[in-house]
């Protein structure tokens, strides 16, 4: 009777054991086939997915914060209390688990600007790789833009601002990268705001993870509708002035308070981003802003910004600016903005700056200096003090 039990047992034990052992190898052989090998020797920091179970509440509906084209998202809590976000991918093409995967995601681990989302670390233990992403706390510009009761785009110096850190984000994954890092999917849901209301550019990155859906020329399309460059719908060649384009719908958003897929209020059937462009031809731009510029000087800029506008919305994108010229030109306009407060505002800078020595300093080693321009050095070092006051 004893034996009987004993054996018993010693058949539950074993059977335990293995259980472990396929779950072990298992958790291996997705790590292997996720690159893991070769990745674990990038800067990347590596998941385990018990990590990432935990931190989610074992992906609990209450830790759910969207669903974005590229899968859904949750919000997460590390041991160490880092708040983060994990990206869990809907379809991964494993043909693209290869060394070009790799390269990219070697490239998307030393993406680290003020304004760009950084991506934390993956976790290559499960069937398609997670992204855990710093988490960002303050909404989406869409949701600024949209909830009337939002006070933050009240100004028009906060506009601009955002649309400048936009910008200078967008600018900078173009020219860290030959080819340049593309984001196919730049649109208000994917700016977010953090607590000092800096906007952060997200979900790029995922889409290198993406295959291309290959069950047709129209399908192959990624994006989203109403932000779509016009020729990538056409040619199904994304480029970096795609994003040029996009940018330009997210900016025309910003100015007219209007979804970009929403037609013009003058009750013709016209899309608003048409009705955008033909207001600046006509030099009638202040009927279509949804808030009224303080006073000349700020006419002036949000002309300027909506002149900038229209030449993002090209149809040829051989005939919109680069990203960079965006990027100055906004950056130009801002900082004449914020002349009269820098002026006055002297003494309180100083102040913060002299704080920023018992801060702990931003991780700048792991950014390829050659490839970083002026302008990332002076907004990371904003960060160090504190401040949301850029450039
Ligand atoms: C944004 O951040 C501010 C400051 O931290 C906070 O007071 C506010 O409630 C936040 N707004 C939203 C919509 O989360
Ligand atoms: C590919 O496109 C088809 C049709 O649009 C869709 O049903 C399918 O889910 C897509 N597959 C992937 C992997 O995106
Ligand atoms: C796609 O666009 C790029 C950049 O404009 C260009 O160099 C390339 O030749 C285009 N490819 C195709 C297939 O049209
Ligand atoms: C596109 O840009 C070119 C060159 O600046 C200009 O001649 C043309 O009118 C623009 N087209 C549109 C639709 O704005």
């Amino acid at each position: 009777m004893h034996a009987v039990i004993g054996g018993v047992i010693l058949v539950i034990i074993i059977t335990i054991l293995i259980f472990i052992v396929c779950q072990r190898r298992k958790k291996e052989k997705y790590f292997r086939d996720n690159g893991g090998m070769i990745l674990k020797h990038q800067r990347i920091r590596i998941f385990s997915e018990t990590e990432l179970v935990k931190a989610t509440n074992n992906y609990d509906n209450s830790q759910f914060l969207g669903e974005g084209g590229f899968g859904s998202v949750y919000k997460g809590v590390l041991a160490d209390n880092t708040l983060v976000a994990v990206k869990k991918a809907k379809d991964v093409d494993k043909a693209r688990m290869n060394q070009e995967f790799q390269h990219e995601i070697g490239i998307v681990s030393q993406v680290n600007h003020k304004n760009v989302v950084k991506l934390l670390g993956l976790c290559l233990e499960t069937k398609v790789p997670l992204l855990v992403y710093e988490f960002v706390s303050n909404g989406t510009l869409h949701h600024h833009i949209h909830d009337k009761r939002s006070q933050i785009l009240g100004s028009w110096k906060n506009r601009l601002r955002i649309a400048t850190e936009t910008a200078l984000a967008l600018d900078y994954l173009h020219s860290l990268a030959d080819p340049p890092i593309i984001h196919g999917d730049v649109k208000s849901m994917n700016i977010l705001l953090d607590d000092h209301y800096t906007a952060k550019v997200s979900d790029f990155g995922a889409s290198v993870l993406i295959s291309p859906n290959q069950t047709g020329i129209g399908s192959k399309i990624q994006g989203t509708f109403g932000y779509l460059d016009p020729e990538y719908l056409m040619t199904g060649n994304l480029t970096a002035k795609s994003d040029v384009y996009s940018f330009g719908v997210v900016l025309v958003e910003l100015l007219t308070g209007e979804k970009p897929t929403s037609s013009s209020r003058d009750g013709e059937k016209r899309n608003i981003i048409q009705y955008f462009i033909s207001s600046v031809e006509d030099n009638q731009i202040v009927q279509v802003l949804n808030f009224e510029p303080a006073d000349d000087d700020e006419m002036e800029e949000v002309e300027a910004v909506a002149g900038l506008v229209k030449r993002c919305l090209n149809g040829s994108g051989l005939k919109r600016p680069t990203m960079k010229v965006v990027a100055e030109e906004l950056a130009r306009l801002k900082k004449l903005s914020d002349n009269f407060w820098a002026q006055q505002g002297n003494e309180e800078t100083e102040c913060l700056l002299g704080e920023s020595s018992s801060h702990t300093s931003y991780e700048i080693s792991s950014i390829n200096m050659d490839q970083m321009d002026t302008y990332t050095v002076h907004t990371t070092f904003d960060i160090e003090r504190g401040s949301t006051v850029s450039i």
